[in-house]
């Protein structure tokens, strides 16, 4: 929802101006989380007098934090720091309007003794501000997030001055919150050290070191087991890297770099190696050196650092106007990265490694249960007939909030799918943990590797899509659809009578991406009806079975970046109620492609036209039936019926682009929403 990006560096000499543009960098990177505010903080004071912190806040996107600090003549930018924490955060609000007010960091006091950058929601924040109101703090935005910096001085002057550590005070503090955070804090009181931790909120750590590092696992230190310089009590134990770090380097070997993020896309461009942080977990840069403490061990002892695969111009826009448009064009060479190493079409065989060793639990399965949330759900619509066909099971499909708000039954023989593009959804997270605790098997099918839901489930498939930064989900759609056919088809590999049917879907998966490039021709064409659609009120898209996926999907599209009103109707409940709305004026757009229920969207386009509607039908090339119909029509390539819903959804993702590009509107960012919606 928001994003949170800090940068520490320890014998490394960067100038305040270098800072700042790591920090905005950083920022504008994820800027795609939350983009109604920025803000950052860092020391303030001439030269490298550390004795103060400068928050610098803006209404707005990124650029426009840019542009106040370009007006802030007074800072020193040029004289370089050798070691120096900075802080910085793009918001999406939930508590209090967009403004310098509410925006991130807040700050403890006027003296900006602890400043703190949030992402999520601090569900007890008025019990909080009421307790620290009452001890004579002044609150002075309407931000949940105050009550942490505030309630983290209270905590430090109960300590009166007898040098309690950073780490132990961010500790003692985050016992106190309820809700799901991801937290970096600053403090005049501890210059040149950054804590950071988390709860529900996705944190990671970016390392980068001029030498090798002795090690790739980082220990856990149990909260009172350790002191800050990584020696534990009974003298043994000091890691390795620690040592490293601890000894008395001259030659710059001790020379540290840190980058905390709530996204690798922010990281990616300083260093490849990060360290995803857990729940609880509390990781403290203190003399370069940094630990990661737990009031309690989880499951590993270690947190390991990892190599992130990303390239950079995996989220660059290359030579689109927008990422979403990259991410529409990108479509053919997603789902071959998706299907890569999977899909053997000449073996006739489909192997998802992250389900191997779970594929006997998952057969003996009573049912399958798809939840997700938005675009992550229409995927799951898109998919259910083919996974009740290959499977034999019964597959129910759930929105996360929905499905939670009931208190669906579920049972230790269910197995229950989570579907999330940045695998950090706050209400598909919560159903994960719901079915965890019913003792269900939980598979996660997620695009963000390391991401929060494909640690928290027992196994899973990454869709492989690449980095999707457009808010509007695209790619990660047609991947999603991609890898829960893959899943059925594995489900069925020893089915005798399924062979034929499966070597048909493996034949459509196979020509996929180059069915793809033959939709994406469309553009120029979609474009002219973006035209003619930019006025209207409304657009309704109809259609049935497979193809309904695409009604919803396209419809939510067209409402989440033109702003428009759209809606996806079955065709099979026209009568029952929709019909009512087709008079001359309302626009209609149909997908009717030739599979089993044909002919029955036939009759919906007729009637239709009978109440003087004139669609627009997305069909298979040369079809007369629509061809005699159809007001104009949108020809995709015909393939497996199960497959269709990805070449039908292409020209819906286009004309959304179209009618919000044209409507002048922002693509990658549209109004009020946010790529990664990490509170309920
Ligand atoms: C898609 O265009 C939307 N931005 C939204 O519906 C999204 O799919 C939904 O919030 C779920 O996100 P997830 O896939 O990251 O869980």
């Amino acid at each position: 929802m928001c994003g949170i990006f800090a940068y520490l560096n320890y014998m490394v000499p960067v100038k305040r101006q270098q800072i700042l543009d790591i920090l905005i960098g950083g920022l504008q990177r994820l800027e795609y989380r939350g983009y109604d505010s920025a803000g950052l903080a860092i020391d303030g004071g001439q030269g490298e007098c550390q004795d103060n912190i400068l928050i610098i806040k803006q209404k707005g996107k990124v650029a426009a934090l840019q542009q106040e600090i370009l007006e802030q003549k007074d800072i020193d930018k040029e004289t370089p720091l050798l070691c120096h924490a900075g802080i910085s955060h793009t918001r999406w609000a939930t508590h209090g309007e967009p403004s310098p007010r509410n925006s991130h960091p807040h700050r403890s006091d006027d003296n900006n003794e602890f400043v703190v950058i949030h992402n999520g929601i601090i569900t007890n924040y008025k019990d909080i501000k009421l307790f620290l109101e009452k001890k004579g703090y002044k609150f002075e935005s309407e931000s949940d997030t105050e009550s942490i910096a505030k309630l983290i001085k209270h905590l430090h002057s109960c300590h009166k001055n007898n040098g309690v550590t950073f780490q132990k005070l961010v500790a003692e503090t985050i016992q106190q919150l309820e809700g799901s955070f991801a937290l970096v804090f600053k403090s005049t009181h501890y210059p040149g050290e950054l804590v950071a931790t988390r709860r529900g909120g996705p944190l990671l750590v970016g390392v980068r070191s001029k030498v090798q590092l002795a090690t790739n696992a980082f220990p856990i230190i149990v909260s009172g087991g350790a002191s800050q310089d990584g020696t534990y009590p009974d003298g043994k134990t000091v890691h390795p890297l620690m040592k490293q770090l601890s000894s008395d380097c001259t030659d710059g070997s001790d020379a540290m770099e840190y980058f905390f993020s709530s996204d690798a896309s922010a990281v990616i461009e300083h260093t490849k190696q990060v360290i995803y942080l857990e729940d609880e977990d509390v990781a403290a840069v203190c003399n370069g050196k940094l630990n990661i403490h737990r009031a309690t061990l989880d499951d590993s002892n270690v947190r390991e650092l990892i190599t992130v695969k990303m390239e950079l111009e995996q989220i660059m826009k290359g030579n689109y106007s927008t990422f979403m448009q990259k991410e529409i064009f990108e479509q053919p060479e997603s789902l071959v990265n998706t299907m890569r190493g999977r899909l053997n079409y000449e073996k006739g065989s489909v192997v998802l490694g992250g389900l191997k060793d779970h594929m006997g639990e998952i057969r003996r399965c009573r049912r399958l249960i798809m939840i997700a949330c938005g675009t992550s759900f229409n995927s799951a619509v898109a998919t259910r007939q083919i996974m009740e066909e290959l499977t034999e099971l019964p597959v129910m499909v759930e929105l996360s909030s929905d499905f939670l708000d009931r208190r669906t039954p579920i049972f230790r023989d269910d197995v229950c799918f989570f579907i999330s593009q940045s695998g950090e959804t706050a209400d598909t997270l919560m159903a994960l943990k719901y079915c965890k605790e019913k003792g269900a098997l939980n598979v996660g099918i997620t695009n963000v590797v390391g991401s929060t839901i494909s640690r928290e489930t027992h196994c899973g498939v990454h869709v492989n899509a690449g980095p999707e930064i457009g808010v509007a989900s695209t790619k990660a759609y047609t991947s999603q659809i991609a890898t829960l056919i893959m899943f059925a088809l594995t489900l069925c590999e020893d089915r005798i009578s399924m062979t034929d049917r499966r070597k048909e879907i493996m034949r459509g998966l196979h020509e996929l991406p180059e069915k793809i490039e033959k939709v994406l021709l469309l553009d120029e064409r979609i474009k002219e009806i973006a035209e003619e659609l930019i006025h209207e009120r409304s657009l309704l898209v109809m259609g049935r079975g497979y193809n309904f996926s695409t009604c919803i999907e396209g419809a939510l599209k067209i409402k989440e970046l033109s702003y428009m009103h759209s809606e996806g109707i079955l065709c099979g409940e026209l009568k029952h109620g929709p019909l009512a709305m087709l008079d001359p004026g309302m626009k209609v757009l149909m997908v009717c492609t030739k599979d089993r229920v044909y002919s029955k969207v036939l009759s919906g386009i007729q009637q239709v036209i009978a109440r003087q509607g004139r669609p627009i039908v997305i069909c298979n090339p040369d079809d007369n039936n629509v061809h005699d119909m159809a007001y104009k029509v949108i020809e995709v390539p015909q393939t497996v019926d199960c497959i269709q819903a990805i070449l039908t959804v292409i020209p819906l993702q286009l004309l959304s682009f179209h009618l919000a590009t044209k409507k002048g509107l922002n693509v990658d960012m549209p109004r009020n929403l946010a790529k990664s919606v990490t509170v309920e």
